[in-house]
């Protein structure tokens, strides 16, 4: 798989960061044929720092996995270097500011854990944490993830299609949405406790796709991500990633996954459903009220002030994805 790395000139010393070691070192690998052989690379994940560029304690356990690099999930974008893949979240659960996720979530407990897949289904399926690594082809794909507050990164994912998952429990025909459930546990999740510290969410965190999407081979459930599993601040031990979608349909540390047939409610369409829609596909021409979504600021090695805005593209720049939505008025169901 073919890691774009630039030329040592190009780099600034403050580039230099773990993720450059990691794109150099899967270089490596692959010229000496070991694809998916990052397992031998165990490394623990980078140091987290704000912005304003403080050390955040990260003493989360991770792992290093063992997985495939298909071409088609190739990407030659720059990687978002991994310390702000770590430090800047939104993960309410852990508290409503983007540093709070790192602070808080640092001693989440991921073992055991327990994700079923139920509803209008023929045969529920539970998996436990092992199982979440174990019975699955893991790969890596890297995908741009584009928040609805306009700020996007690229990040080399690792997790297996939600499609694999959804077949296991062979659905029923009557199945026409998916529902997803992330951990309710106020002891471990600060911001559950109350609606000041959660950023006025009910929880627990609900979030929906329509089968179609569920099954799409782009959808993926994401174990890991930078070759280890994942940290709790990224959602572990598990989460959903919808690339063509705005982030906050990508749900966290999911323990259940119910197929319904009727359009669930979801967190964040409940809380300002002029804002955040059930479809939530990215799309340029169709403006959050409060901002554009025409373009967006890119998180790459620089710092805060780095001037690095782009252009959004329509599906964040997956196409494939648009046949789902040929009949559909996508400013209605944005
Ligand atoms: N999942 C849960 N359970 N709780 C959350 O607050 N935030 C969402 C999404 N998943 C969220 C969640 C939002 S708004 C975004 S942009 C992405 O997670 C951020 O993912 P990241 O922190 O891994 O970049």
């Amino acid at each position: 798989m073919l890691i774009r790395t630039p030329k040592s000139s190009q780099i600034k010393e403050h580039q230099v960061t773990d993720e450059h070691i990691y794109q150099n070192r899967r270089q490596i690998l692959k010229s000496m044929g070991f694809l998916g052989a990052s397992a031998l690379m165990a490394s623990p994940h980078a140091r987290a720092v704000n912005w304003f560029g403080e050390d955040e304690a990260t003493t989360f356990k991770t792992t290093a996995l063992t997985f495939s690099q298909p071409q088609i999930y190739h990407s030659d974008e720059i990687l978002t270097p991994e310390q702000k893949i770590i430090s800047h979240n939104n993960f309410y659960e852990f508290g409503s500011s983007k540093s709070d996720p790192v602070a808080n979530s640092q001693s989440f407990k991921v073992e055991p854990w327990s994700l079923r897949i139920d509803g209008l289904v023929e045969k529920p399926v539970t998996l436990g944490y092992d199982d979440l690594y174990k019975h699955f082809d893991l790969e890596e794909r890297i995908y741009r993830l584009r928040c609805v507050e306009a700020w996007s990164m690229v990040v080399p994912w690792i997790g297996f299609s939600l499609a694999d998952l959804i077949k296991k429990a062979n659905p029923l025909s009557k199945a026409k949405y998916v529902v997803f459930e992330t951990l309710y546990d106020p002891d471990q999740m600060p911001g559950q406790r109350n609606r000041f510290s959660g950023g006025g969410i009910d929880y627990p965190y609900i979030e929906g796709l329509r089968l179609d999407e569920a099954m799409h081979p782009l959808t993926l459930m994401s174990v890991g991500l930078y070759g280890k599993t994942l940290p709790p601040q990224n959602g572990a031990p598990i989460r959903l990633v919808v690339p063509w979608k705005y982030g906050f349909k990508s749900i966290k540390s999911v323990v259940r996954i119910r197929l319904t047939d009727k359009m669930p409610a979801t967190t964040w369409n409940q809380l300002a459903a002029n804002e955040y829609g059930f479809y939530a596909n990215v799309n340029p021409k169709v403006d959050h009220p409060r901002w554009t979504q025409a373009s967006e600021r890119r998180i790459t090695s620089g710092g805060l002030f780095t001037r690095n805005r782009i252009d959004t593209q329509m599906f964040n720049g997956y196409p494939e994805v648009a046949s789902m939505y040929t009949d559909m008025d996508l400013r209605k169901y944005y």
